[in-house]
């Protein structure tokens, strides 16, 4: 280890040397910098089984208690916190310059948004398993209903912001209004069903500022992950915050695919657990002898995981094993699919959606690893619920 001293004087490196320490510590971001000053915890994990399950901790500058949740590989993408909104009480009035959507784990209230000097609010009303938008930099207040505490699950772009701006004034405390995400029109929350193609992918897309109670809306028909899987993205107040609702049939899985970091899967309903490990591992990890390197994560309504706990490619994999389907909101931060790499007009392909042997990164069934399909049969077995997967998917395509 070098000296202190050689921490804060410069030296060129001897001839056949390389500049520089060679090992060093990730530093603190500035949005770490922030969520430290805030004072209540962070937790850090592959995932929860259940938020309800973090403990509250007084939150002064917000008016509740809550607890700020940083998944590995989420880092400076976006992001999250639960909160908790007092027994027939209200957090306190805020604005800030990034985007931020929340999902109502329990409780039931209303939330008002305005803008400044706006006499006229919005005013709609939530409860469990809501979502809504609240527009970049617009006033709100989240309002609880009830006699007991209301606890909200929030997703923003607040690292990405605070990284760049590196100034909570320029961020908390800014008259910029944006009139292209935030409208007066009495129809600005009122939850809207109609489907459209996303002009990315072409899949099934909802414009609403809130859903009224994502874990029962109605899903149209996706098939990419598992055989009768249903998805629909909202889009949210003109945001870049990227997130979609899907669900797997019960007694199904999905197959795995592979990409790098950002998506957080949070459980709306049904119960099951996801594997999550590294894409150079290969496509059977526990046939090759790395099953101990395989992470994995059981949870229920109100659990999240992150798809992709490392820096580089990881495969995950979702199980159902409850009665009802299982139902799970993907939220992404900024990391939506139009802004991958590549000069506009390059073709992208889907390749999440396609199996390896045809190029792409999900792991069709009859590829993967023996131990997945016995011990999931096996835990349907003890869970008493119907084994949906036809034995004809394990079948390579020449014997089908
Ligand atoms: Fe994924």
């Amino acid at each position: 280890m070098p000296h202190d001293k050689d921490r804060t004087h410069w030296h060129e490196p001897a001839a056949n040397k390389k500049a520089g320490f060679g090992e060093f510590k990730k530093q603190p971001t500035p949005y770490d910098a922030y969520m430290e000053q805030e004072g209540i915890p962070v937790f850090r994990d592959i995932g929860i089984s259940n938020v309800r399950n973090l403990p509250l901790v007084p939150w002064a500058r917000r008016g509740g208690r809550g607890h700020f949740i940083q998944l590995y590989g989420t880092e400076g993408k976006w992001g999250c916190y639960v909160i908790e909104v007092p027994p027939a009480g209200a957090l306190n009035v805020e604005k800030h310059m990034y985007e931020e959507i929340f999902l109502v784990i329990e409780g039931r209230g209303t939330t008002e948004v305005w803008q400044e000097g706006d006499t006229r609010k919005h005013v709609f009303e939530w409860q469990a398993g809501s979502l809504f938008s609240i527009p970049m930099n617009a006033m709100y207040r989240i309002v609880n209903a009830t006699s007991s505490g209301a606890l909200l699950l929030a997703g923003n772009t607040a690292p990405n912001v605070i990284n760049m701006i590196n100034n909570f004034d320029a961020v908390f405390n800014n008259p910029f209004i944006f009139h292209d995400r935030f409208s007066s029109a009495d129809d600005f929350y009122k939850a809207r069903d109609e489907i459209e193609p996303d002009p990315v992918r072409g899949l099934a897309m909802r414009r609403t500022n809130l859903i009224p109670d994502a874990a029962n809306c109605e899903l149209p028909l996706d098939n990419r992950r598992s055989p009768g899987y249903r998805r629909v993205e909202p889009f949210m107040t003109n945001n870049c915050f990227y997130f979609w609702i899907g669900q797997h049939e019960n007694g199904r899985y999905s197959k795995a695919h592979a990409h790098t970091s950002a998506a957080i899967l949070i459980c709306l309903k049904g119960k099951g657990y996801t594997y999550t490990w590294p894409e150079r591992l290969g496509v059977n990890p526990w046939r090759d002898g790395f099953g101990d390197q395989v992470r994995r994560l059981d949870y229920e309504p109100g659990g999240m995981v992150t798809a992709a706990p490392g820096g580089a490619r990881w495969y995950h994999q979702h199980f159902s094993v409850s009665e009802e389907p299982f139902r799970l909101t993907a939220w992404f931060g900024p990391h939506n699919p139009g802004r991958d790499p590549g000069p506009p007009g390059e073709k992208h392909t889907d390749y999440t959606a396609i199996d390896v042997n045809e190029g792409g990164t999900a792991i069709p069934y009859w590829m993967e690893d023996p131990f997945v399909r016995q011990e999931y049969e096996a835990k349907l077995r003890q869970n008493g619920v119907a084994n949906r997967m036809d034995p004809a998917w394990y079948l390579p395509p020449g014997v089908k």
